[in-house]
């Protein structure tokens, strides 16, 4: 018995070695390269049957296993650490002429026929962090701090995907630095859910992703999608390459994500020139950067300059100018979001600004307005947070002409006219009334979007058509619209009738994340949709989950389980369900198909040990009535083996095989409720 004891272990241990190698190729793959080279629901499957060998063999447990990558508990504060070297940071370049400056004190300590390289890069706006490897595991992570020591912030840094948990070659002991930033779109994502839902936005990209990294409970870290890109290395045990450029090759190689935008320069021109073309095309990046850094490439010549106390004499940041445009104020206007939130918009004389022409600029809330003391008619600055989200930094009552007019909140929503109220203690102002129809427009606009039930055809225009006919009053109403309806509604033809009746009835299909993600539970998001589709498997079964049970699951954070819980709680949307059901929309994982009957069609079931609630008979049958099949023997086509109590010989087949086993309540999960 021991001896199969031991050796069950011994196969477990393999395919956990296995699991871990395939799990961090592919991750590698995902985030590293961009180029994912298996479907998710395969890697996620993956992760499935790792998590389950290491609660069934507590033993085999790693920190350094993928899945431990949101294992961290939520902590009181961080603990401090020492950098092995000081981090520092860098003197700034805000001309051609400085740059010029620069050349020429670091030609001084040239040696004569000695030349010169330059490697530029990306000066990405995040924050400074060192990552610290031991034998190839990364073991601990910090903030830049004050430069000698910093925050231990590594649970946080292990949620980000790029970050290699082991590297591609084990190499002693070695520190990298790189930046760790948020992209433009999860943080347009993230203000936008933090605006819905009355709370501060971020100032930029930087700011978010420092407030995510100081972030006490690593679930919500995870769920805010941050990057990193690795930019030197800070200490090194092994060797060391003798250039700069072939230090961001061999962080590559080791597994790293480096920012593919460097360049070698010789000629101080044309480096220039590549700045000046930055300057505008940075627009164009999924992130943030805020200028360029020049380094060296020679690290003996590095060496030969050295560092003042702040910064190093071989390198420098070359600074973009903020880009900012003055215009006026036109009009400000509130629009009501999706869960009431009134958000004052200002209407802008439309003006030229990082790369778009801008017409509009939120104004957040009326805290924002008055302290920035913006009025209607005035002359304002405006700049792009993040580079993307018009905001105004400031007015300019110095060129007042005395006509401008001062806002404030409407007391009434001017959708619908229900009071709006401020709780205490919000910034955000929201319209009360339940049936809003701008609400409601919001809500709908979401519910058809592409990233949610995908129903071309239905965009704000036709939303709003169909609302003011009072054809729909919620998402449900959509799939009772039948052709005479629309055939009314001004500037929809024949054909256009037809195919919004089609991609409305292709939408029934639609995923389970997707119709998820479509209700439009606050703080729900694409991502937490996926996860709690694939966790659940079924609507019916979200709806039943408790806070407690939400929260157990990977990257879904308190906020979001208590929203969830009171989503379905609440008696009205309960009602929009019902219907949507009635109607025949897809509320199950599109694995489980449509009909109950054949959802394990094709799957075959080897039983092995015994089931405390079934007997063989009873397991096989429920398999076969679902369409599934029994066998006795494992083989490379078992597709499941169900271990109970004492299994055989099978179970260990199965290991070796790589075959997907579950215990007896997966079993009870997976079959009983598609009964
Ligand atoms: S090198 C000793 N390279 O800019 C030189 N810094 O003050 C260390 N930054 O907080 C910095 N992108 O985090 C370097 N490609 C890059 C960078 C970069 C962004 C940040 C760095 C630091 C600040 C410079």
């Amino acid at each position: 018995m021991e001896q199969a004891l031991e050796l069950s272990q011994e196969l477990a241990r393999a395919r956990v070695d296995e699991l871990r190698q395939e799990l961090e190729k592919h991750n590698y793959s995902y985030y590293v390269l961009d180029d994912p080279v298996i479907p998710d629901d395969q890697y996620d499957q993956m992760m499935l049957e790792l998590e389950q060998l290491e609660k069934k063999y507590p033993e085999l447990a790693s920190p350094h296993s993928p899945t431990q990558r949101v294992g961290g508990k939520p902590r009181e504060g961080f603990s401090t650490i020492r950098h092995l070297t000081p981090m520092l940071s860098l003197s700034n370049a805000f001309s051609e002429g400085d740059l010029r400056d620069f050349d020429r004190r670091v030609r001084q300590v040239l040696l004569p026929g000695e030349t010169l390289e330059y490697v530029v890069e990306m000066k990405i706006d995040g924050l400074a962090v060192s990552l610290y490897y031991q034998d190839g595991m990364l073991t601990r992570g910090a903030t830049r701090g004050d430069g000698e020591v910093g925050e231990d912030i590594s649970e946080n840094l292990k949620t980000i995907r790029s970050v290699p948990l082991r590297l591609q070659r084990i190499v002693p002991e070695l520190e990298v630095r790189g930046e760790a930033f948020m992209p433009k779109t999860s943080f347009s994502r993230l203000n936008e859910a933090r605006e819905e839902a009355g709370e501060p936005v971020f100032a930029n990209p930087r700011n978010a992703a420092a407030g995510t990294l100081r972030q006490l409970d690593p679930r919500v870290t995870a769920s805010r999608r941050l990057d990193l890109f690795v930019y030197g290395i800070g200490f090194n045990r092994g060797e060391m390459p003798a250039e700069h450029f072939s230090v961001l090759n061999l962080l590559s190689e080791l597994g790293f994500k480096v920012n593919p935008q460097h360049r070698l320069f010789e000629d101080l021109d044309e480096l220039i020139e590549y700045c000046q073309h930055w300057q505008t095309e940075r627009f164009n990046l999924p992130y943030v950067i805020d200028g360029l850094v020049l380094k060296l490439n020679s690290l003996a010549l590095q060496e030969r300059l050295g560092a003042t106390m702040k910064s190093p004499r071989w390198a420098i940041a070359y600074k973009f100018p903020p880009e900012r445009a003055e215009t006026r104020v036109k009009n400000i206007f509130v629009r009501v979001g999706r869960t009431g939130v009134l958000t004052p918009t200002a209407e802008l004389e439309p003006v030229h600004l990082a790369g778009t022409t801008v017409s509009k600029a939120t104004l957040h809330n009326e805290d924002n307005i008055r302290d920035k003391d913006i009025r209607i008619g005035d002359l304002v600055l405006v700049q792009k947070a993040g580079d993307i989200i018009p905001e105004i930094i400031s007015s300019l009552p110095e060129k007042r002409t005395g006509r401008e007019e001062i806002w404030s909140m409407p007391r009434e929503c001017p959708a619908c006219g229900s009071k709006v109220v401020r709780s205490e203690g919000e910034a955000a102002a929201r319209c009360t009334g339940m049936a809003c129809p701008e609400r409601l427009w919001e809500e709908l606009v979401h519910f058809a979007s592409r990233n949610a039930m995908d129903i071309a055809g239905l965009g704000p225009a036709v939303t709003g058509q169909l609302l003011a006919a009072g054809l729909i009053a919620d998402p449900a109403d959509l799939y009772t619209l039948r052709a005479e309806d629309l055939m009314p509604l001004e500037r929809l033809g024949a054909k256009s009738v037809r195919n919004l009746l089609a991609a409305i009835d292709a939408s029934k299909d639609a995923s389970l994340d997707r119709l998820i993600f479509a209700l439009g539970i606050r703080h729900v998001g694409e991502r937490a949709a996926k996860i709690l589709a694939g966790h659940y498997g079924s609507l019916d079964r979200l709806m039943a989950a408790t806070e407690e049970e939400l929260i157990n699951i990977p990257e879904i954070g308190p906020k979001i389980a208590a929203s969830i819980v009171s989503f379905f709680e609440n008696g009205q949307n309960k009602k929009v369900i019902d219907k949507l059901i009635a109607a025949g929309v897809n509320t199950v994982n599109e694995k489980a198909g449509q009909a109950g009957g054949n959802y394990l069609s094709g799957q075959v079931f080897v039983l092995t040990g015994t089931l405390e609630n079934y007997s063989r008979q009873q397991a096989q049958a429920l398999v076969e009535r679902l369409g599934g099949k029994v066998t006795s023997s494992v083989s490379r086509n078992t597709n499941y083996v169900v271990a109970g109590e004492n299994p055989g010989s099978k179970y260990e087949k199965a290991l070796a095989l790589g075959i997907k086993i579950m215990n007896e309540e997966e079993f009870k999960d997976m079959t009983e409720r598609y009964l």
